[in-house]
């Protein structure tokens, strides 16, 4: 049905975009170099928890090289070095835009997959490129270099600077990666006015946008208990006490979840609950005893709250509801993520007309033949909170329409043309936010006047 559509659009427009760009965008030949430089990035072993960041350094300074942008590697923990491109802009005072992608993936299990997963196979039949990282997220970040690539080939210069940057550490909390850059002189010293990371890929048309997420709790809760024989009923024992606490969390999570089902609220957009574990019972060399009620039981929940959620109203319910002291509970925070910025403000960019960076990153989708959802909460965790926190809007976005969220899985692919359409989305983006004039006079203009 798209093939059609797309085959009889290409008739009408490609003579116009033809006579519209400045010079030609991509050709067969380039688009095949393309696909093999996304490929060479993905054959670089950069898994967790051993990743070579150093090959993936070396190839991408290469690369950059090649672009012509200006590098420079930064290491605020051993071992883990952050690259930093810069591709400077004829009103450098303007803010500018930060282009973040972390060179990290988790680890896969080869066995489990069709094709292996650092061989970053092209299935010719499919045009799948089959590698761990094709979604999450080796693609945006050459994406970025060959929208740049392109630009500059066209002889296009921004009017702000733009900043590519390749950081380690993302898929294990980024602790040691984005958290440590945010603080440093070396960031501020960029004066970021917007950021782009990662999103999801979409298995509809619509490209997927975030705009906030879900912050972690991660919780566990104690129980204590006299113990007693397994035929004794009676009450105040350790496990009778915690399964009291799960009932109610379940039912929480079971309400929750409808929400969803019903489709009145985004997977992000709710509170979601999960156990990790349990434990209980007192071990023998094959297993545990039978006929013992155990004094101490303890469940691990993860728990994961957008931030228009009231968190103390939700803390006084798990002290009071889920976990009170009067049923000799204890609970503990692992951790403990926070739904607000250090301003004191929601975690979260406005996408909507009244920031000015929506209005054009949006337009610019579009004017590539992009469609765009509507904005989300995104579910899990990404390094863009660590920008928002310090009040830096940031939106998450990975150009991946008609593909199945592979991110994490085995066979995780992306094919060839989406792989390239994303790079023209790009193209747009970072042209339309590199001129974009925002209510203040710059430094430069200043001088001209
Ligand atoms: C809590 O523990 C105390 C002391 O062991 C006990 O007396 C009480 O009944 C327990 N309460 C509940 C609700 O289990
Ligand atoms: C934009 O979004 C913010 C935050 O969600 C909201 O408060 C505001 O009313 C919205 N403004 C417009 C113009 O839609
Ligand atoms: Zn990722």
């Amino acid at each position: 049905m798209r093939i059609p559509l797309m085959a009889g659009l290409t008739k009408i427009l490609l003579p116009l975009l033809l006579l519209l760009s400045v010079a030609a965008a991509s050709s067969p030949s380039s688009d095949a170099e393309a696909v093999s430089r996304f490929q060479e990035y993905l054959r670089i072993d950069t898994a967790q928890p051993t990743p070579d960041y150093a090959a993936a350094v070396a190839f991408l300074r290469d690369q950059a090289a090649a672009v012509g942008l200006e590098a420079r590697t930064l290491e605020f923990a051993a071992g883990k070095p952050l690259l930093l491109l810069r591709w400077p802009g004829r009103r450098p005072s303007l803010p500018s835009i930060l282009l973040n992608s972390h060179t990290d993936v988790v680890p896969s299990e080869p066995k489990k997959w069709e094709h292996a997963p650092l061989s970053a196979t092209l299935d010719e039949a499919s045009g799948r490129i089959y590698a761990r990282g094709s979604q999450d997220m080796k693609c945006v970040g050459m994406q970025y270099l060959e929208a740049i690539r392109r630009l500059r080939n066209a002889g296009f210069v921004p009017d702000r600077n733009i900043y590519v940057i390749f950081v380690p550490d993302e898929e294990i909390g980024g602790h040691e990666g984005v958290e440590l850059f945010v603080a440093s002189k070396e960031f501020k010293e960029l004066n970021v006015g917007l950021v782009l990371d990662e999103g999801l890929a979409s298995p509809r048309e619509e490209y997927r946008v975030f705009y906030a997420e879900r912050s972690p709790w991660w919780l566990t809760i104690k129980a204590k208990g006299a113990p007693g024989h397994g035929a004794k009923l009676y009450d105040g024992s350790a496990m009778e006490n915690l399964m009291k606490s799960v009932e109610a969390l379940r039912r929480f999570r079971t309400a929750q979840f409808d929400l969803v089902k019903s489709e009145e609220k985004a997977e992000g957009d709710v509170v979601s609950v999960n156990f990790a574990y349990l434990k209980a019972g007192t071990p023998t060399p094959t297993g545990f005893v039978m006929n013992l009620q155990p004094s101490e039981a303890e469940v691990g929940i993860d728990i994961r709250i957008p931030p228009s959620v009231h968190t103390e109203a939700l803390e006084k319910r798990l002290a009071e509801e889920w976990a009170p002291s009067s049923r000799n509970l204890t609970f503990e925070f692992k951790q403990k993520g926070s739904v607000l910025d250090k301003l004191g403000k929601p975690a979260m960019t406005i996408a909507n007309s009244s920031n000015p960076w929506w209005p054009v990153f949006e337009e610019s989708v579009k004017r590539a033949g992009g469609k765009l959802g509507k904005p989300e909460i995104f579910p899990a965790s990404t390094d863009a909170r660590y920008f928002r926190e310090v009040g830096i809007p940031a939106f998450g976005f990975s150009p991946m329409a008609n593909t199945p969220i592979l991110l994490h899985d085995h066979n995780e692919f992306l094919s060839k043309d989406e792989y390239l359409k994303g790079i023209g989305i790009y193209e747009s983006i970072i042209k339309a936010l590199a001129t974009h004039k925002d209510d203040g006079i710059d430094e430069e203009s200043r001088a001209e006047l």
